[in-house]
């Protein structure tokens, strides 16, 4: 179940062996390389030298590890830029950007879209049946570094197409955009600018079709390359290597034209970008926040339809955040058993070796610039040696499904309304609470079937259509929303019957005016599940529903009827705490408040625990617990498994 990412081409080729005996020797099983080869591959256009690519995956081979190859395609050659320099993208601010970095392409552009094609057909033909090549990752990461979306005259032509497919004609789009007002009236499709720019804010409707559109243009760059594979790969799996606190693009879409999603997992890195209280940052520099992984294996779970990978696992320091501290001895090895507790598949280390040169010099790896091993190479060889002799039981469906959707994170940033209004930040915040419950949690993309879930919550879902509203009416459990729910249409205008929209027909409510608050601007809310002070969002509702939490001034705050509720305001976490305690009981959950830096994650019957704190935690097992990884007493960035009854 582990593996690790290889730049053969980055090491004089006498290495090769060793480092692939080595590899066999910890344990691992699985090798991802090629990803960015591009220019080694075919130093000339049309002159290709797989020598290199072809003994390197023989030396792999035979050390019987499985390799998966990646597509090339995140680094276009400079010969390519050269001959074709329209394929460069252009960022928001109009600027063309340059060769020398990575992701310097649009996906808009044809005569990329023909040079990728190209290269994959080449290395699916030469690779696709080589019978230690088990699968094959397309690109790297699509859209890091910012380049879902592009302002190029391509993309602008592109959009044009896009708009005239989905509206058919152009009178459609002034009314779905409201272009009566500021005199934006277009005549004709050709005339859609991109929506940036602009003196004042661009159209909101504009900019969320633009962001639909980036976001299939990607979805269909990638298609063009699963055909390929699929062509010439027979029986290899596709994949790709999605990105965490990433809203760009969305994953649920992408990933029906895979086999299974992966992702990169970084919890030191994005511990210190996440807009988290300074003291919480500091308490987990060295651990990452214990929610942060969790929370992405529980989304890409989900985005691959129940199967992922880990394609890349923080060894060491990083080298792309603001501070890069070292982790805490015994994190890499935590991290790798949690990947595997949330149902990983694959657990593969980014990277096997440091590399001495060029711009991700300063990134450790399992081993050394010198190379010899560095600290995670151990961690790993004691989770390989652990792995031997335990055989991990398929996953259940958790009790708790929580409804993501990608297009609220762009309706959100598009209008946010108050400034720290974020999508991600409110999810990660029911995340959070539910996971200090104990709870597990699957990610449904919105209209998936919520039948057979206890408990749902929708942190907010701002555009609800009609495969939705059929989920939420069929599902089973109680279903808890969040502000800001139903508030928009699909073309982002207040519903005119206004928020929560179509959920009014099973939540009798109106929400009848909002605000955004400064944050240290508190209200007062109180009912029977306590006293809270509550910031940042509120809402007025009109209902004949008896609300269950009131704000001072006798405004209601939290509604119900029959399984549905509606929370009119941005929740604390005491209050989420305590709100989702309340609903879980009386579904039937067991729930217990767990110490600050434990959370559990169940597999089958074997329950993990993971301690994030710096102090030994006595782990919630009953008495008669058998444990088969540890035991009650957890030190500190460790865990225990233990078989429930
Ligand atoms: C990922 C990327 C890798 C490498 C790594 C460094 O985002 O896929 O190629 O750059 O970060 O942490
Ligand atoms: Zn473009």
């Amino acid at each position: 179940m582990l593996g690790v990412c290889y730049y053969p081409e980055h090491w004089p080729k006498v290495h090769w062996k060793e480092d692939a005996r080595r590899m066999r020797e910890l344990g691992l099983s699985y090798v991802r390389l090629g990803e960015f080869a591009w220019a080694l591959l075919e130093p000339e256009p049309g002159h290709l030298d797989w020598s290199w690519l072809d003994e390197a995956l023989a030396t792999l081979a035979g050390e019987e590890l499985k390799l998966v190859l990646g597509t090339p395609t995140a680094t276009p050659p400079k010969w390519l830029v050269d001959r074709y320099p329209e394929i460069l993208p252009v960022d928001r601010e109009g600027r063309r950007r340059s060769f020398g970095g990575r992701r310097h392409y649009c996906f808009s552009s044809p005569a990329y879209r023909e040079e990728a094609q190209r290269i994959v057909t080449l290395l699916a033909q030469r690779y696709g049946s080589h019978p230690a090549v088990v699968g094959f990752q397309t690109d790297n990461e699509y859209g890091c570094h910012g380049t879902v979306r592009c302002y190029c005259p391509r993309c602008r032509a592109a959009f044009q197409r896009w708009l005239a497919d989905r509206y058919g004609e152009v009178e459609a789009l002034n009314r779905a955009w409201g272009t009566a007002f500021w005199s934006q009236r277009y005549r004709g499709f050709t005339e859609v600018e991109l929506p940036h720019l602009t003196v004042a804010e661009a159209n909101p409707s504009h900019l969320l079709d633009y962001y639909r559109f980036a976001s299939d243009q990607v979805r269909s760059f990638n298609r063009l390359q699963v055909e390929i594979l699929r062509a010439h790969a027979p029986g290899r799996f596709v994949t790709h290597n999605f990105m965490g606190f990433f809203t760009d693009l969305d994953p649920f879409a992408l990933a029906q034209d895979l086999d299974f999603a992966s992702w990169d997992s970084y919890p030191l890195g994005f511990t210190d970008l996440m807009p988290l209280p300074p003291e919480e940052k500091l308490r987990y520099a060295r651990t990452g926040h214990p929610d942060v992984a969790a929370f992405h294996h529980d989304l890409y779970r989900g985005v691959g339809r129940g199967r992922f990978w880990v394609m890349e696992q923080q060894p060491g320091p990083v080298n792309w955040a603001p501070h890069n501290p070292s982790p805490a001895p015994g994190m890499v090895r935590l991290w790798t058993w949690e990947a595997l507790a949330h149902g990983a598949e694959v657990v593969a280390y980014f990277r096997w070796r440091q590399v001495p040169f060029a711009q991700e010099q300063m990134h450790a790896g399992l081993n050394r610039p010198d190379y010899a091993p560095d600290l995670a190479f151990f961690e790993a060889k004691k989770v390989a040696e652990e792995l031997e002799g335990l055989d991990l039981p398929s996953l259940r469906q958790s009790p708790v499904a929580l409804v993501y959707d990608p297009e609220a994170a762009w309706v959100y940033e598009i209008q946010p309304q108050g400034a720290e209004w974020s999508y991600l930040g409110l999810v990660y915040l029911f995340y959070g609470a539910l996971r200090r419950l104990g709870l597990d949690v699957d990610f449904l993309p919105p209209g998936a079937s919520l039948q057979g879930y206890p408990l749902v919550v929708v942190p907010s879902l701002p555009l609800v259509g009609g495969e939705a509203l059929k989920a939420f009416k069929g599902a089973d459990g109680l279903v808890l929303f969040g502000p800001r729910s139903g508030s928009k249409t699909k073309t982002f205008q207040i519903p005119p019957e206004l928020p929560p929209g179509s959920l009014q027909e099973f939540l009798p409510l109106k929400v009848v005016r909002v605000e955004s608050l400064p944050l240290d601007l508190r209200e007062r809310v109180e009912g029977s599940l306590g006293v809270y002070a509550l910031g940042l969002w509120r809402e007025w509702v009109e209902s004949p529903l008896e609300p269950l939490l009131r704000f001072s001034d006798g405004w209601g705050a939290l509604f119900r009827s029959g399984r549905y509720l509606y929370l009119a305001a941005w929740p604390s976490a005491e209050l989420l705490g305590a709100l989702l305690a309340l609903l879980a009981g009386e579904v039937g959950l067991p729930v217990r408040l767990l110490p600050e830096g434990l959370r559990l994650r169940r597999r089958g019957p074997w329950v993990f625990a993971f301690n994030y704190g710096p102090q030994a935690v006595e782990a919630p097992a009953p008495r008669e617990a058998r444990f088969l990884l540890g035991e009650r007493w957890i030190p500190p960035y460790d865990l225990a498994v233990w078989e429930e009854g």
